[in-house]
């Protein structure tokens, strides 16, 4: 589905991109006359530029300095802008830099831009691209990272672009397992009478409505000299389709692309995967708490109390808070693996969409404010940003009810804020929760992002946790 991305130094390709900082450096790349002439006054920081002579394409595109992240995030557009020529004339291409850094943000900016989701179209209106590999004589450049990283990003993609009439809850688990385990990841699903014997009330509060069984997914990478003592728990809300329950979303406007509800346990899949496919050295165990929320059959309801798997009882006042309901069971559980670090990302509120927009997702927490600053520095590195809200104990003072111990319901400030202390609660180690419920899904295409399903959050915490093990 990707097109391969690859360090081959003996190969070579008609076609060529060459990746230059200065204009300057033209002169020392292999053109031809009318070529150097041609480039030369066409030259603009940013931008690709061509000649195609015969079928046989020459690529200029000129970067800035990467020690800034929006110089790193424009070279990765130049991917975007490559592709775009490129795709429908050749299928391979050479890419040319004295600058490796510059040839893997470009590699990665192409090889995102090439991700399709045509599984079902009929074969006519697959997607006829030429483009198959692109590679680079460059021996610093590391595109095996790049391609295990946009590998995985596409994998997140196609889970939050299949709709739920495929991805059920059962589905999600198999597909988890199918995937991950071949890469030495252990992959164990509880099923609806395990998590019933668990006694998780919040998953199997919001799964009552549903036709389809929950599953609650436990995947654990444990390389063999691990850098972290204990494990980092990495969560994310599977809810593979939301109608908002009793509390139905008021139009169909609003429901959807609510198959993109399970996009942060997407994006914690998808960089488990991404670990894996990377070996690195950190104990990681991710949980998938999935089922959809709907109203039928013996629906939950505004007004219910329900016990959750900890025994914290809950007053249910809107159907449609069913993300916190299923990742408090989450954070809970992982109490038992005694965690140094606790992340989650969910789609979680509209509030956090209103606040930021689809270009970062925002993030809070009680953990130390190193690892939040951490986060938010992998989000800049990425461009897969986050930005940090308050996590006062004020906000959470809102979520307390008259006749149980939490409410699920805030007032209408402040949405993400309140949804994050209400996850608070349920947490006994230092915790980070991300609501990426902005940049999951796009409906308008944006360069390498693409439209639909983004894989949102992949790239971010695959960057966060390098960091952690180097
Ligand atoms: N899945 C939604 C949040 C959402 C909104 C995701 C828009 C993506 C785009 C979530 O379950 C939800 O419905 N949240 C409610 C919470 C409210 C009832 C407290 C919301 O944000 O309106
Ligand atoms: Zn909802
Ligand atoms: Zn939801």
């Amino acid at each position: 589905m990707l097109i391969q991305v690859e360090r081959n130094l003996k190969k070579s390709s008609e076609n060529r991109m060459f990746l230059i900082e200065k204009k300057n450096d033209l002169k020392s790349l292999q053109l031809s006359k009318e070529e150097q002439a041609y480039f030369k006054s066409e030259i603009q920081e940013n931008k690709v530029i061509y000649t195609n002579q015969m079928g046989k394409l020459t690529l200029v595109g000129q970067f800035k300095s990467l020690k800034d992240d929006i110089n790193k995030e424009n070279t990765r557009k130049l991917g975007y802008q490559a592709y775009e020529i490129v795709k429908d004339k050749c299928a391979s291409l050479e890419v040319i830099s004295s600058n490796s850094k510059a040839i893997e943000l470009f590699s990665e900016g192409l090889a995102l831009s090439s991700y399709r989701f045509d599984k079902y179209l009929s074969t006519d209106r697959k997607t006829k691209i030429k483009l198959q590999t692109t590679f680079t004589k460059n021996a610093d450049a590391d595109l095996k990272t790049v391609h295990d990283i946009t590998a995985s990003v596409a994998w997140a993609r196609d889970l939050v672009n299949e709709p739920l009439s495929y991805l059920t809850a059962e589905q999600f688990a198999t597909d988890i397992k199918k995937q991950c385990e071949p890469l030495g990841v252990k992959v164990e699903i509880f099923e609806k009478q395990k998590i019933e014997s668990l006694k998780m009330g919040g998953l199997l509060a919001v799964n009552k409505g549903s036709f389809d069984p929950p599953t609650f997914t436990v995947m654990e990478w444990k390389p063999k000299k691990p850098k972290n003592k204990k494990p980092i728990v990495l969560i994310g809300k599977g809810i593979v389709y939301d109608t908002g329950g009793l509390s139905l979303k008021p139009t169909a406007k609003s429901m959807d692309f609510m198959k993109s509800d399970m996009g942060g346990a997407a994006a914690m899949v998808g960089a488990t995967m991404a670990i894996a496919k990377l070996e690195l050295p950190l104990h990681i165990i991710t949980l998938i708490p999935a089922t959809d929320n709907r109203p039928g059959n013996n629906a939950y309801a505004p007004g219910d109390i329900i016990k959750m798997f900890d025994g914290t009882t809950v007053e249910v006042l809107n159907t449609d808070a069913e993300g916190r309901m299923v990742l408090a069971d989450a954070l809970a559980y992982s109490n038992k693996f005694e965690p140094e670090l606790v992340v989650d990302a969910a789609t979680l509120t509209g509030a956090a969409v209103a606040a930021v927009g689809t270009h970062a997702s925002v993030s809070m927490g009680n953990a130390p404010q190193k690892e939040l600053d951490a986060l938010t520095k992998a989000g800049f590195t990425t461009f897969d940003r986050v930005v940090q809200f308050p996590f006062w104990e004020e906000y959470g003072e809102e979520m307390k009810s008259k006749i149980a111990d939490l409410k699920n319901l805030g007032s209408s400030y402040a949405g993400m804020i309140t949804a994050g202390k209400f996850l608070e609660h349920f947490t006994n180690y230092p915790y980070i929760h991300i609501d990426l419920a902005g940049p999951t899904y796009l409906h308008t295409p944006t360069n390498y992002r693409g439209e639909g399903g983004t894989g949102a959050g992949v790239r971010l915490i695959v960057e966060f946790l390098k960091n952690k093990s180097k």
